[in-house]
C-alpha cells in the first residue's frame, strides 16, 4: 500500500555551511492493515517522512508509491484523492483556538466540501469514536492535553481514512492518557485502518509489540516485526 523506494531528502544549507541530509536511501513497504511504529531520535526525520508521504515535501530523489501510484508524479486531482485517504494527526495538533472541539472537526470537513447534513451527521459520530462527546463545545484552552490529542485524531478521521499517520501522539501525555490514545489508535487499526505511529517514546513502542522501523542518521537502521526500540 505504501512503498518508499530509495528515498533521499536533503534540505538546502541556509545559514549552515553544509546542506542537511535528512533521509538517505530510505526504503520500506507498509501493507494495508498494518500497525507500524517509526522510531528515532528527535531530528531523525520522522515528520519529514510523513510530509513526503502527504506530498507536502518532495524527495530529492527516489519515489513514494501509494497503492502503486507515485504521489509526487500524479495529477493534482489524483494527489488530492490520495491525500483524502490519509488522516494526519499533527505533532503540534494545529487546533484552531477560537473554535470549539466540534467546530474544529466541522471546519475541517467544511473546507473540503462537506455539506451541512454530512457535518451534522458525521461530527457527533467521530466525537463518540474518540470519546469527546462531553467536551464537544469546549475551546482548546478548556481541554486537557489528552483531549487535544483526541481532537487532533478526530480531525484526521473526517474522510474515514485508510491510513492514519500519528506524529508523536503521546509526546506530552501522562501514562494514563498515553494508554488511552494508544488504545484508540489500536482500535482504529482493528477496525481496518493502517496506522503509522512516529515516536521517540521507548516505553510506548516496547509495550505495543508491533512492527518497528528505526531511523538513525537518516537511514533505516532496523525494521522488525514485534520490534523493540533499541536506540
Ligand atoms: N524545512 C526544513 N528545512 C531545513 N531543515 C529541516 C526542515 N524540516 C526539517 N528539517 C531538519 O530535518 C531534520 C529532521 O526533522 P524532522 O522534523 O523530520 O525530525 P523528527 O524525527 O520528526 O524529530 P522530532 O522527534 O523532534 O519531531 C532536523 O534536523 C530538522 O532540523
Ligand atoms: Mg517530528
Amino acid at each position: 500500500m505504501i512503498f518508499f523506494n530509495q528515498v533521499n531528502k536533503t534540505y538546502p544549507a541556509y545559514l549552515a555551511k553544509k546542506e542537511k541530509v535528512v533521509l538517505e536511501n530510505v526504503s520500506f513497504k507498509i501493507e494495508k492493515g498494518e500497525f507500524v511504529c517509526v522510531v528515532g531520535r528527535s531530528g531523525a526525520g520522522k515528520t519529514t517522512l510523513f510530509k513526503i508521504l502527504l506530498g507536502e515535501e518532495k524527495p530529492t530523489s527516489g519515489a513514494v508509491l501509494f497503492d502503486g501510484k507515485d504521489v509526487h508524479k500524479v495529477s493534482p486531482r489524483e494527489a488530492c484523492k490520495i491525500r483524502r485517504r490519509i488522516g494526519m494527526v499533527f505533532q503540534d495538533y494545529k487546533l484552531l483556538q477560537s473554535k470549539t472541539v466540534y467546530e474544529n472537526i466541522a471546519y475541517a470537513m467544511e473546507v473540503t466540501g462537506a455539506t451541512d447534513q454530512e457535518v451534522e451527521k458525521y461530527v457527533p459520530e467521530i466525537l463518540e469514536t474518540v470519546g469527546l462527546v462531553e467536551q464537544a463545545f469546549h475551546f482548546p484552552h478548556q481541554i486537557s492535553e489528552g483531549e487535544k490529542q483526541r481532537t487532533a485524531i478526530a480531525r484526521a478521521l473526517i474522510h474515514e481514512p485508510d491510513v492514519i499517520l500519528a506524529d508523536e501522539p503521546t509526546g506530552d501525555l501522562d501514562p494514563y492518557n498515553k494508554k488511552d490514545i494508544l488504545e484508540l489508535l489500536t482500535g482504529l487499526n482493528q477496525s481496518g485502518a493502517t496506522v503509522v505511529l512516529a515516536t521517540h517514546d521507548k516505553e510506548t513502542v516496547n509495550n505495543l509489540g508491533k512492527r518497528v522501523i528505526t531511523l538513525k542518521d537518516g537511514k533505516v537502521a532496523g525494521d522488525s516485526k514485534k520490534g523493540r526500540f533499541v536506540l
